[in-house]
């Protein structure tokens, strides 16, 4: 008899003390079996896993991605000439890297403004504001930590041990409108607006930069403004070559005149939020199995 049910695999990565538990899993594995799928949970790093064996795979949770990026990204290549794979390995490379927010900045998309600060370069960090420093490649503000500019001894020392580590730092003004307004992610699935979430800020002043962080305090459902999803849209409208995308999470935060800047567009692994947002795993599942027709 022919194979016609859907072939699947959700993506994600081997649990660990510094790895959350993707809490999406269990019912979006549920909803795609419940839909007639052969659905499975895979490891990226698993190297018993036969790709080919399945009609697509998504990248879920493979939230340790950003401190093995390079195997990863060698990974996203092999998986997806081996099978489909989504979001598409060329696009995992270019979202690995937050330097995209240069691209973006390019394009005329207002994101919010970053200096890239690699291991060799001069250092000179804000002299009169408040700042962030952080990783390229990161995860659940892994390496994150805000500065006063009295405290430029400490940010130094956080740059030696990331530039050790092989990140490259990015510097950021502090957007002190997150403390009023919070950071909203806006998810779209299938090309569609899926739903928005709304979280509190996670740095607080004087948490050290090696501290692990609440990634998602006071997360709330969000009904995000006409601004904000314009705002996100030009930043899927410009990401290079304007693939097509099965999901991808555009996070805003307010700038100094309160108008919505891209902190992160998440390409790659983004936390939907399931538990917060049930009603979307239906369509989640249903824009997954059309993706692996
Ligand atoms: N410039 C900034 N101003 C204010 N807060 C910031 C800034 N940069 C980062 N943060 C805070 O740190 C958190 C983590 O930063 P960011 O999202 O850039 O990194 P990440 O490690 O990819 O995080 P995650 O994977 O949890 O989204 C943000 O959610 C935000 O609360
Ligand atoms: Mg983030």
């Amino acid at each position: 008899m022919a194979h016609t049910a859907a072939r699947v695999a959700l993506v994600t990565c081997r649990p660990g003390p510094e790895i959350a538990v993707d809490r999406d899993l269990p019912s979006l594995l549920g909803e795609l079996r419940a839909a007639g799928a052969e659905a499975d949970v895979v490891h990226w790093d698993d190297a018993d896993a036969d790709w080919a064996a399945y009609d697509l795979a998504v990248i879920r949770s493979t939230w340790d991605y950003s401190w093995r990026a390079a195997e990863f990204t060698a990974w996203a290549e092999r998986c997806g000439t081996a099978t489909r794979l989504a979001n598409p390995a060329d696009v995992v490379r270019w979202n690995a890297d937050k330097r995209y927010l240069g691209d973006l900045a390019a394009s005329g998309v207002p994101v919010v403004p970053t200096r890239y600060i690699a291991s060799g370069d001069p250092v000179g960090l804000p002299r009169d504001h408040e700042y962030v420093v952080k990783p390229t490649s990161g995860a659940g503000a892994r390496f994150a930590a805000r500065y006063l500019p009295g405290e430029h001894a400490t940010a130094v020392r956080q740059l030696a041990r990331m530039h050790a580590e092989g990140f490259t730092a990015m510097v950021q003004p502090y957007a002190k409108g997150i403390d009023a307004t919070g950071e909203r992610a806006l998810q779209f699935f299938g090309g569609r607006f899926l739903h928005a979430s709304r979280k509190g800020a996670v740095l607080a002043p004087g948490t050290p930069y090696d501290e692990r962080k609440v990634a998602h305090p006071r997360l709330e459902p969000w009904t995000p403004a006409p601004d904000e999803l314009a705002v996100a849209e030009r930043a899927l409208a410009a990401v290079p070559g304007v693939p097509e995308l099965l999901y991808a999470r555009v996070d805003l935060v307010d700038d100094a005149d309160g108008r919505p800047c891209v902190m992160e567009l998440e390409l790659i692994e983004p936390n939907l939020f399931l538990t917060l947002h049930p009603a979307s795993v239906q369509t989640v599942a249903a824009a997954i199995l059309m993706a692996a027709r």
